[in-house]
């Protein structure tokens, strides 16, 4: 099938960092000579001791590791702030939007920031936080955010942001786990003009975490909320009392960075850990490279600093590349459906960097919301977490860029670091729903369920052949569970969980993923933990939980439920279930469909048949496979029979 084509606009050829020739020389070279390729990119970073050994990496099981620029010592917070101080000082680091457009923005410069990350630095490690520490931050969109990152990144600690959307319990399981003993928060956070109580969140979370011994809580939208004497600090007051100066800690490349929360197939989420040096190359590099980044431009990547999107290109990589990066409290349908774009018009922005679930819920309002808004500053757009379908592809090229923006499509992960495919914009030709091709030092390879490496076009399973500096160094506590995960499937190789098409051009298509993951509004969760937030219910017997195409969502979450024999389902318990898991996980799990079912399809080993589940899921129910081999066919008819469909 011919794909249209958009190729590179002139003026991007012509102006970019990278042009066509640039990219294909430079991609080649990274692969043939990778330490040459990295020891001249590692220089983007003020490094304090320079590295010697670029890279020590593995993949196979008897000398497993994965090890980049391990000699070099750095500080990341230095490298995003003091840097810039002699040369950028007074340009603006972050502008804020709150959620209501009625109250003032915040534009707070490079030194402005440098001295706020430094007072708070002081008062972690008054408060006993010191290298190697891990520091929860469950906080809502707001400048102090970053602030607390790049001070944790100043002292050594190791943030693990938790998005503020989650309920208490989600928060407590990653507090636990990573025995932190200090949680960042506000006393509300604000999106679409409603309260979120994040303090009474940490206060609930905090009866399972008697270890935590600090919260330090920012008046954001002034309610009094309690404070437990002798562990609740007010971090303004707090913070006034503090030096401005902290000198940066000398942390080596491989020491931790940040611990990022994420959904895999099976059991707990999984604490991905990232290292300073190599991901502060990656996180810089990618962020120059996809965004044809120049210093001083303005740029909003309008992602939640909850998810790995935030981290590298709310934060780190832009501060790194000299940014001037737009923070948004708010969602983009308040007040109304034109908010993005008025913010893009208020600020002047150049780079838009947004997720296709937004986009979609956009398209649907019409594109009267868009059209009134100039855009004119735009030159840049950007999509992720997801894959862009063809018509949010063509409305966000058509009516957003008015058909003179690039669209960068950007594949990657929270264990990746930063973008792995992506198209260039002054590089790469385009095709609506391809990410096109990867980024210098990436190999992208596709084997078919038996390992086999698929040459040339042809569909499999997405593995990377060899190690990048921005993949993630373990599961935090779990050595094994990391190895098990991405490295046992096919041998050798990193394996991303997604499958992929690759076309006669060599351009990848995601097709999404192929494990017991879904991808919810572009937001990441395991099935088995929304199964096990159902089955924690007294009177559910048994859940399984697949995914279901949504016009918005992209994936819908689909629940099979049997419940307890003396239980009358009706949807009185329906609603129960719903409200249930939204308390369990919290509002971004909520169940689309669900399906009370006397039995679900099992073989007669008693294992769940979830093919036969996904496929009713997908409502594509004309091919079933085989469906002789399941303890009792009639189950599977019964289900048919009573699927619901959405509202
Ligand atoms: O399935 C892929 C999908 O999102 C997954 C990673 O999710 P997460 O770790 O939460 O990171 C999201 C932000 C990087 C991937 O395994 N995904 C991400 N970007 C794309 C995508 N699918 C298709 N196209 C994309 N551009």
């Amino acid at each position: 099938m011919a794909q249209p084509l958009y190729p590179v606009p002139e003026a991007w050829a012509e102006g970019a960092l990278i042009d066509a020739e640039g990219y294909a020389r430079r991609h080649a070279a990274s692969l043939a000579d990778p330490d040459g390729f990295w020891r001249e990119e590692a220089g983007r970073i003020d490094w304090i001791k320079p590295f010697t050994q670029v890279r020590t990496t593995s993949f196979h099981e008897a000398d497993f590791g994965i090890r980049w620029f391990e000699d070099g010592t750095l500080n990341l917070s230095a490298n995003a702030l003091d840097r810039h101080l002699a040369t950028r000082g007074d340009q603006v680091a972050i502008l804020w939007e709150p959620d209501d457009p009625a109250n003032p923005e915040r534009r707070i410069t490079y030194r402005e920031l440098h001295e706020q990350v430094c007072r708070f630095a002081n008062l972690l490690k008054q408060r006993g936080v010191g290298r190697g520490d891990r520091v929860t931050i469950y906080l809502p969109m707001v400048p102090e955010a970053a602030v607390a990152m790049l001070a944790c990144a100043r002292i050594g600690a190791v943030h693990s942001i938790v998005f503020a959307g989650f309920s208490p319990d989600a928060l407590a399981g990653r507090i636990e786990d990573c025995e932190s003993r200090i949680v960042l928060t506000t006393d509300e956070g604000l999106r679409g003009g409603k309260k979120v109580p994040l303090k009474a969140n940490v206060d609930e979370a905090l009866t399972r975490c008697p270890a935590v011994d600090t919260v330090i809580v920012l008046a954001h939208t002034g309610a009094g909320v309690p404070m437990v004497e002798g562990r609740d600090i007010d971090w303004a007051a707090a913070v006034a009392r503090q030096s401005a100066e902290c000198a940066p800690e000398e942390m080596g490349a491989e020491d931790p960075l940040f611990i990022l929360y994420t959904s895999g197939s099976t059991g707990k989420p999984k604490g991905v850990l990232h290292t300073t040096g190599g991901y502060s190359v990656w996180a810089s590099m990618t962020h120059q490279y996809v965004f044809d980044y120049r210093p001083g431009q303005i740029y909003w990547c309008a992602a939640d600093i909850g998810w790995v999107t935030g981290h590298s290109y709310v934060v780190y990589g832009p501060l790194m590349n000299g940014a001037t990066t737009v923070m948004f409290e708010g969602v983009p349908n308040f007040p109304d459906p034109s908010r993005f774009w008025q913010v893009v018009d208020k600020f002047g922005v150049e780079i838009f960097y947004g997720a296709p679930t937004a986009l979609r819920a956009l398209m649907r309002e019409g594109d009267e919301w868009v059209k009134k808004t100039s855009r004119k500053s735009l030159r840049l757009l950007g999509s992720v977490g997801e894959p862009i379908n063809p018509e949010a592809w063509a409305w966000y090229y058509d009516v957003v860029g008015e058909g003179r923006c690039p669209i960068v499509d950007t594949w990657w992960q929270t264990e990746t670091g930063g973008v792995m495919i992506s198209p260039l914009p002054g590089a790469t030709d385009l095709k609506p729903g391809s990410a096109t091709l990867p980024m210098f030092g990436v190999k992208p390879m596709l084997l078919d369920n038996d390992g086999t490496v698929i040459e040339g076009p042809g569909e499999g399973c997405l593995v990377i052949a060899d190690s990048w500096p921005g993949q993630m160094r373990t599961v935090w506590g779990d050595h094994e569970r990391f190895f098990q995960t991405y490295f046992t499937t096919f041998k050798g190789y990193y394996f991303t969980g997604d499958g992929c098409r690759r076309d006669a051009d060599g351009y990848h298509w995601i097709t999404g993923r192929i494990d017991d993951v879904i991808n919810v509004s572009g937001h990441r969760m395991g099935t088995a933990e929304i199964e096990s937030a159902l089955v924690a219910h007294p009177k559910v017997a048994e859940a399984a939980v697949v995914g279901m195409p949504h016009e918005i969502k992209g994936q819908g979450i689909y629940a099979f439920v049997t419940c307890n024999a003396e239980v009358e389902p009706d949807d009185a318990l329906r609603k129960e279930l719903i409200q249930w898991v939204r308390h369990e996980i919290g509002p971004i799990a909520t169940p689309d469909l669900i399906q009370f079912a006397p039995g679900l399809p099992k073989t007669r080993s008693g294992k769940i048949m979830r093919r036969i589940l996904r496929k009713i899921g997908e409502n594509d129910t004309s091919n079933l496979g085989d469906t002789s081999t399941l303890a009792d066919p009639s189950v599977v008819d019964h289900l048919l029979a009573n699927r619901p469909q959405l509202a």
